[in-house]
């Protein structure tokens, strides 16, 4: 069995499609929750469904080692952001190197980095007047969304959508393929502690 561990702060409905999506497989399981909000909506999301939550504060995460150990206590073999927003400090980028991925709502290199979030991306990518948008899932680094990429998936954007209606758009595609793309390259690495 290898276990997963999500990371997730904002509603989590990525999250919870991914729970979804493991929740009969045998061979993978959603272990733990980590949200560094205590009123995430998600947290709930994970208690419905048994799966163990951790709130993380900025001292936790930045200076101390403690998740490592909450991470190999439930022994997590990948971590998949997915809203959160908070930049992986290096103990964890190292202790997690190809075992660590993000969701990102657009197609990197372009309107990624700082500050590129949320409806400020689907805002940005409309000012810009692109033809198309999507996702990209790339591995977690030292700095925001600048991993090498694992998937990207696209779609058309009409001259007459919103910020809001690319957002739509662009959270269904996220909604179809994380979970597939998680589950192959949970096939292709082996387990971390063996
Ligand atoms: C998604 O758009 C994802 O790409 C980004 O954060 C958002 C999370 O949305 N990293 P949700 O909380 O899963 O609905």
């Amino acid at each position: 069995m290898k276990n997963i561990a999500i990371f997730a702060s904002g509603t989590g409905s990525n999250a919870r499609k991914i729970v979804e999506y493991f929740k009969e497989n045998p061979n993978f399981s959603v272990k733990l929750l980590v949200s560094n909000r205590a009123d995430a909506p998600v947290l709930d999301m994970a208690t419905e469904n048994g799966i163990a939550t951790l709130i993380l504060s900025r001292k936790m995460f930045y200076e101390s080692e403690e998740l490592l150990t909450a991470l190999q206590q439930h022994d997590i073999d990948l971590i998949a952001l997915a809203g959160f927003l908070w930049l992986a400090p290096p103990y964890l980028v190292k202790a997690y190197e190809g075992r660590m991925v993000n969701i990102h709502p657009a197609l990197l290199p372009a309107f990624g980095g700082r500050g590129m979030h949320g409806i400020h991306v689907h805002e940005a990518v409309k000012k810009a007047g692109v033809a198309q948008s999507g996702i990209t899932i790339h591995f977690v680094n030292e700095k925001y969304d600048s991993g090498s990429i694992l998937f990207q998936a696209s779609c058309p954007i009409a001259p007459e959508d919103t910020a809001a209606d690319i957002a739509r758009t662009v959270l269904q595609l996220e909604h179809r393929h994380y979970a597939p793309v998680l589950e192959e390259l949970l096939i292709n690495i082996p387990k971390l502690h063996s």
